[in-house]
């Protein structure tokens, strides 16, 4: 079925200048840009977006990273686009990820690991909705 998920290009590969070569992997793959938008998150924003993290003993490294820089959010839409972006993206710590993946090729630890994706369809659901308010996401 076609589906839409959450994409994040963290600081490290804003910084690494890698937006395009990111974004081409996704369209080279089916799946289109549907919303987007840079921003510098605010403690808050990292905070609430990472709530179910909020136990985790990496908790505060992580919101720390991911407010230490720009970063750049979108809307991917395709078929099984949560799956297939979970794949282009490979395995969360880049040092297991599979050759060829995003964070094979851009990332360089756990925390600064190139890009997040959603995980499931109810997360999806939630995230897209966090930081695109409805009338912002678009059908093409
Ligand atoms: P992400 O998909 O953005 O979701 C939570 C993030 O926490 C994850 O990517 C990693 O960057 C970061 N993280 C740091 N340590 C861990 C860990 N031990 N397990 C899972 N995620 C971790």
């Amino acid at each position: 079925a076609v589906e839409r998920t959450l994409s994040i290009i963290k600081p490290d590969a804003v910084a690494k200048n890698v937006i395009g070569k990111i974004y081409s992997r996704f369209e080279s793959n089916g799946l289109k840009i549907a919303a987007a938008k840079m921003k510098h998150l605010s403690r808050a924003d990292a905070e609430g977006f990472y709530a179910v993290h909020r136990e985790r003993p990496f908790f505060k490294d992580l919101v720390d990273f991911m407010i230490s820089g720009p970063v750049m959010i979108q809307v991917l839409e395709g078929e099984n686009a949560i799956t297939k972006n979970r794949e282009l993206m490979g395995a969360t710590d880049p040092k297991k990820a599979e050759k060829g993946t995003i964070r094979a090729d851009f990332a360089e630890s756990i925390d600064a690991n190139a890009v997040h994706g959603s995980d499931a369809p109810e997360t999806a659901k939630v995230e897209i909705g966090y930081f695109f308010p409805g009338m912002e996401v678009y059908n093409r």
